[in-house]
């Protein structure tokens, strides 16, 4: 990971779960780290709980993906403060219980903007700023799931995953046709114990400690840890999709 240290890493979704194990996860490695969300004063907290620990910092940033203004200041005051970008990881995500016979168009949407357009934007501009500035060893995550390779339950949100994958399937492929030597990856992770599953189900917060008491679930680690697998091969290794279950998974 040595070749990271120093570099400029941007993980959206960082203010809990898996986007905050992912930037502290860099920071230990000494990137300097923009970790975005919409709870300014959680990302806050967690800069002050790691800067000055670590050889890397965490540079809390307040976006919101759903706003395509949002993301294209965050990159501006990127390429501001730090002349460039080397890593995004496309973290910030969500579901809502809302089924195709039944479910409201705001949720459907939400989901659409943050899971698909956000990425997409995000991804857009990070590449942009690398291509700008011949950053030609770029990284490019995207916190896929499970659910974007196999149909099971909430289905638009598996329909929003299922666009993940092909996205990033295809920016590998309009990468690679433009010569770019930039990586993609996704990450598909089944169930990790977060807040996710409570903000599935905000008025039934029993069901979020059902689902998590049922298996030994992933901890963010275990994805973090995946993203440095990924980070750390050689540069001309493009791990480009990675499955990662509990153990006692059955779907
Ligand atoms: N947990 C699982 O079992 C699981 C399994 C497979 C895949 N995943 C995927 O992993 C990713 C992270 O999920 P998690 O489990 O860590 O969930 P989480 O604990 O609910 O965290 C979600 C993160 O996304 C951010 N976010 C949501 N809407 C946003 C928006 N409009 N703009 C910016 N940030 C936004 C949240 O921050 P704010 O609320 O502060 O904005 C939060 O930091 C998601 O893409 C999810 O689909 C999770």
């Amino acid at each position: 990971m040595d070749r990271w240290s120093d570099k400029v890493a941007v993980v959206t979704g960082a203010s809990v779960g898996i986007g905050e194990a992912i930037v502290k996860k860099l920071v230990g490695h000494g990137m300097k780290v923009v970790g975005c969300a919409r709870n300014e004063e959680k990302l806050k907290k967690i800069a002050l709980e790691i800067n000055g620990n670590g050889p890397g910092e965490m540079f809390p940033f307040k976006c919101d993906v759903k706003e395509e203004s949002n993301i294209v200041e965050m990159f501006q005051y990127i390429k501001e403060k730090f002349g460039t970008v080397h890593v995004l990881v496309n973290n910030a995500g969500l579901g809502h219980r809302a089924p195709l016979l039944s479910g409201k168009t705001e949720e459907w949407k939400e989901m659409l903007d943050v899971n698909v357009l956000g990425l997409s934007i995000c991804s857009r501009e990070a590449i942009q700023l690398m291509k700008a500035t011949n950053v030609d060893n770029g990284h490019i995550f995207n916190i896929n799931s499970m659910s974007g390779h196999r149909v099971s339950g909430l289905i638009f949100y598996s329909a929003t995953k299922f666009a993940v994958t092909a996205l990033t399937e295809g920016l590998r492929q309009e990468l690679r046709a433009t010569k770019s030597h930039i990586r993609v990856t996704s990450i598909s992770p089944g169930v990790v114990e977060t807040e996710f599953a409570y903000r599935l189900n905000p008025a039934e917060p029993s069901k979020a400690e059902n689902l998590y008491s049922s298996i030994k679930c992933l901890h963010v680690d275990d994805i973090a840890d995946s993203v440095i697998f990924a980070l750390q091969a050689p540069a001309h290794v493009d791990v480009n999709d990675i499955y990662i279950r509990p153990s006692e998974q059955k779907i």
